[in-house]
């Protein structure tokens, strides 16, 4: 089991795609606050999810309270302006993705506080700035759970 960590989500569809990502993956997702938005009843009734893909979705005030009780091994921060390409990596259950906000990206000490050597890029062409957020989560996750074997797929 893998975990997904959003810092201060902003825009609701990424993250009720990642949610869904997450519910079919067997990923736990932390999202740490403030968030861009709620997750009250009738925006998951719009994204058409319900509470049984919300099993493994925690909040947290901050991020030391989502290290603190959230379960994480070693943690991967995903980055434009990571080091490693996230392929480059042999994963093991319990590793955490930490990813940044769609408009701004991880802040420098927040991206600084993790080791470099687990600073995760996905390549792109030249020229090219980023992935859409709930893409950049999909491409890790699979490639963690590919490694796995895809453990506990039906
Ligand atoms: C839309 S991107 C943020 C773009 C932001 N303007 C920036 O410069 O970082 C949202 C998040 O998706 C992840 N992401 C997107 N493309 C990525 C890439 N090529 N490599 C690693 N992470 C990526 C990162 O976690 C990023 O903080």
């Amino acid at each position: 089991m893998f975990h997904v960590v959003l810092y201060q989500p902003e825009i609701p569809p990424n993250t009720g795609n990642i949610i869904r990502l997450c519910a079919n993956t067997g990923a736990h997702l932390h999202l740490i606050h403030p968030m861009g938005f709620e997750l009250d009843e009738s925006r998951l009734r719009r994204a058409h999810l319900d509470y049984s893909d919300m099993t493994n979705v925690r909040e947290y005030a901050d991020i030391a309270e989502a290290f603190q009780s959230g379960g994480i091994n070693r943690l991967f921060a995903l980055s434009t302006r990571g080091t490693m390409d996230y392929d480059s990596v042999a994963y093991q259950p319990g590793d955490g993705f930490l990813f940044g906000p769609e408009t701004r990206g991880l802040p420098a000490e927040v991206l600084d506080s993790v080791p470099t050597d687990q600073r995760l890029r996905i390549p792109l062409l030249a020229g090219n700035r980023s992935l859409n957020l709930s893409n950049a989560v999909a491409v890790v996750v699979y490639e963690a759970w590919r490694q796995q074997s895809f453990k506990g797929r039906s």
